[in-house]
């Protein structure tokens, strides 16, 4: 079993494919944090766990004595769950506010509980077994003897990657209400500050920037307060050796899945131990738990990896694919697809729309995407979000003529709706004016023109599901582009009263992954895609739901790469839509070369482009098939990052039996020529590569270590070059 435990020690042990994880429960019933990191056998740790007591000003616990406990203090000792209020002073996992008005908690372990499995989050999206035998789950019942609430700490492992989940479910076991201010998914207190600490920043069209920066005493994190999981910061952060590189170090990956408000925090205190916390973002969130209810948090992905960024990536990489990624379309091939959005706006007729239908099947595409302006009186942004009813004035027959001219040239067809928004200018707001998010007495300010669903309520959500459902069932459609335009702002709803007006932002994203589950239930054959202005929200709750998300509204390619390589720190080729526009400055080649790192497409009008393009378009298309389950299901290496060379990137990947790489090289800038030997990793070092473009056969060892010499590369600004290798 991965998950044993030690009676006599009161020690369990938590082993993944790569990573062993130690908790003990002391002797006063606090669940201690050990250990985590690179496997090891045995739990004789004695020696190991001393540590630094000394206690600055730190409360001790009364009832501590004797010479171990002497002096304990849970203030300066790692812990598995933090609370506020008694003596632990550092950054809280759980605050309750209770029923006496005090925020004082203290968490002991009652019990305790190991299964094989994995159980599932009432109303959450989560990262699920695969086959049986893939993951076992350890719960650690703790309660606190004053107030009779409880908390569930729940860790699953997975036995083919080094990666676990965490969450936490918070229990009243009283007979009174209290107030759950705090409940984030996991507290991890690292046994050392030694690290560096990676996230992801952005805003719209430049989404999943790399920063770091080492940690240092205080608290520095991450967060969003906007309702969604944001442009602003990804909910991934990654905790890195000093040092460590893509290759190197010790690397800890979290990522929480969630698409709302959340924060990611790591606390650095006077010992030098980082406390590091995920969860929903505390800042204007409460909850009410009556007598015998439980609150879920989300759940956190947790990956360990001995080799750097790279082992971390690609772990998380598998594991989205295997675990969290689910339905029809898991295994099966993305179509390749034309999107309308950039070429025509919401200007377009059904012959327009049949034209480039036209064109994509004569190129050798799969699936042709309507984008925004196909319902209600949508001529811009300014009007009918809500109205989902065909404009019969742009499609003369409605959606059903469209699509059987489509699906008569042997294209699929995909339609695009943002169900959690509502333009003011519409029939549905005139309607039902308080089924806008809003508060009372204050204007509901606007983004691109528009205002937000009320998702937290049961009559919106089941206006839209009719209202698509009736579009969906009536019509053969294999797609769904499912955006998210604004964030949210005057966050309240016109049924929540008002001392539950605090429960809004949880309640609004539980809503929408409600009528996620139930489209995606209703209709299985369809493939979703998520998208939020781009890629406001790229994230693993999404994920659940859309198998693949759009990367970002920037499709061009020299800055998209930048956002390619910050979205793959956890999130693999398979889910990232990436698509070949006209508007973009680089060649068609440079644009499909980046374009190919995901869901691969094109979005243009092909009555604008010239015929050169349109014929070397026609060419580009063999080889997204060729290397599709490479890019879709092989390893990622990150050969020249964006934030180490300004100047230049490659990228690479390998399929799972080391017989096919992909290598893409590409110069942003040029500098000067100078003499360029790349590197390529993850090769069999024994086996034979003959290179497709020059016929050259070399051993693995030798382009991994001696490299390919790319002095004769093309190296103008925007150029790249793709280079195949096949085992002989
Ligand atoms: C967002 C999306 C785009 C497109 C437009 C339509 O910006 O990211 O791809 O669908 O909305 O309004």
């Amino acid at each position: 079993m991965p998950i044993s435990f030690s009676e006599d020690k009161k020690i369990f042990k938590l082993d993944t494919a790569g990573s062993t994880y130690v908790i003990r429960v002391n002797g006063l019933g606090f669940p201690e944090h050990l250990y985590y990191g690179a496997p090891i056998p045995d739990v004789n740790l004695p020696g190991f766990a001393k540590r630094c007591r000394y206690a600055s000003f730190s409360a001790t616990v009364p009832e501590a004595e004797g010479d171990y406990f002497d002096g304990f203090t849970p203030d300066t000792w790692p812990l598995e769950i933090g609370c506020s209020g008694c003596a632990d002073m550092r950054t809280a996992q759980l605050q309750i506010r209770n029923a006496d008005g005090n925020a004082a908690t203290d968490m002991r372990y009652v019990s305790h509980r190991i299964y094989a499995g994995k159980p599932a989050l009432p109303g959450l999206p989560a990262l699920y077994e695969e086959k049986p035998g893939d993951c076992s789950t350890l719960e650690i019942e703790t309660a606190d003897p004053v107030t009779g609430a409880k908390a569930i700490l729940i860790y699953t492992v997975f036995e083919r990657f080094p990666a676990m989940t965490r969450s936490m479910i918070v229990e009243n076991a009283s007979d009174r209400p209290f107030e759950i201010e705090r409940a984030l998914s996991f507290c991890l207190d690292m046994n050392s500050d030694a690290y560096d600490l990676i996230s992801l920043y952005g805003r719209h069209a430049q989404e999943r920037d790399y920063m770091r920066r080492p940690l240092a005493h205080g608290i520095q994190g991450i967060y969003s307060r906007r309702g969604s999981s944001s442009h602003a910061h990804n909910p991934f952060m990654a905790l890195i050796s000093r040092g460590g590189d893509e290759d190197h170090g010790e690397a800890y990956g979290f990522n929480l899945v969630y698409s709302a408000n959340f924060t990611g925090l790591v606390d650095v205190d006077y010992n030098n131990s980082a406390r590091v916390v995920m969860g929903i973002n505390p800042d204007d969130f409460g909850w009410t738990l009556a007598p015998g209810e439980r609150f879920y948090t989300p759940e956190a992905v947790l990956v360990y990896s001995a080799e750097g960024l790279g082992g971390m990536s690609r772990a998380f990489h598998r594991l989205y694919n295997h675990n969290l990624v689910r339905g029809e379309w898991k295994y099966k091939k993305r179509p390749l697809l034309v999107n309308n959005w950039e070429g025509t706006g919401m200007t377009f007729d059904d012959e327009k729309l049949v034209a480039i239908a036209k064109w994509a099947k004569e190129t050798g595409l799969e699936m042709f995407v309507m984008d925004d302006g196909w319902f209600g009186t949508r001529d811009d942004d300014r009007s009918a979000l809500g109205d989902w009813v065909v404009n019969e004035k742009k499609l003369k027959g409605g959606i059903g003529s469209l699509v059987s001219r489509v699906k008569a040239m042997g294209l699929k067809f995909g339609i695009w709706y943002e169900p959690e928004m509502i333009s003011p200018d519409s029939d549905i707001y005139r309607a039902h004016p308080d089924w806008c998010v809003h508060v009372p007495g204050r204007a509901r300010s606007l983004g691109r023109f528009q205002c937000v669903m009320d998702m937290t309520r049961a009559d919106v959500r089941d206006y839209l599901f009719n209202i698509m459902s009736e579009v969906l069932a009536n019509n053969d459609i294999d797609y769904l582009k499912w955006d998210f335009n604004r964030n949210i702002t005057e966050a309240g709803s016109a049924l929540l009263p008002p001392e539950r007006q605090k429960e809004f932002y949880h309640r609004f994203i539980l809503g929408t992954y409600e009528l996620m589950d139930r489209i995606t239930k209703a209709f299985p054959h369809l493939l979703m895609e998520g998208c939020s202005g781009g890629g406001g929200r790229y994230d693993p709750g999404m994920l659940y739901y859309s198998p693949q998300i759009w990367c970002s509204d920037n499709t061009d390619a020299l800055s998209r790469v930048d956002i390619q390589f910050g979205s793959s720190l956890c999130y693999p080729a398979s889910v990232q839509g990436a698509h070949v526009s006209a508007s973009s400055r680089s060649s068609y080649e440079t644009k499909r070369n980046v374009a190919m790192w995901g869901t691969f497409g094109y979005e243009l009008d092909p009555a604008k482009i010239s015929e050169e393009a349109r014929a070397e378009i026609r060419e580009q298309i063999a080889d997204y098939h060729a290397y599709y389950d490479t890019i879709h299901y092989g390893d990622l290496y990150r050969l020249i990052c964006p934030w180490d060379d300004p100047y230049r990137c490659a990228w690479e990947f390998v399929n799972e039996e080391k017989t096919q790489a992909l290598v893409t090289v590409l110069t942003k800038f040029y500098k000067e020529k100078r003499n360029f030997f790349l590197r390529l990793k993850g090769l069999d070092p024994e086996r034979y590569y003959r290179r497709k473009d020059t016929g050259d056969v070399c051993s693995g060892a030798l382009l991994m270590n001696a490299g390919v010499s790319l002095f004769d590369f093309p190296i103008g600004d925007g150029e790249s070059k793709m280079l195949c290798f096949e085992a002989v």
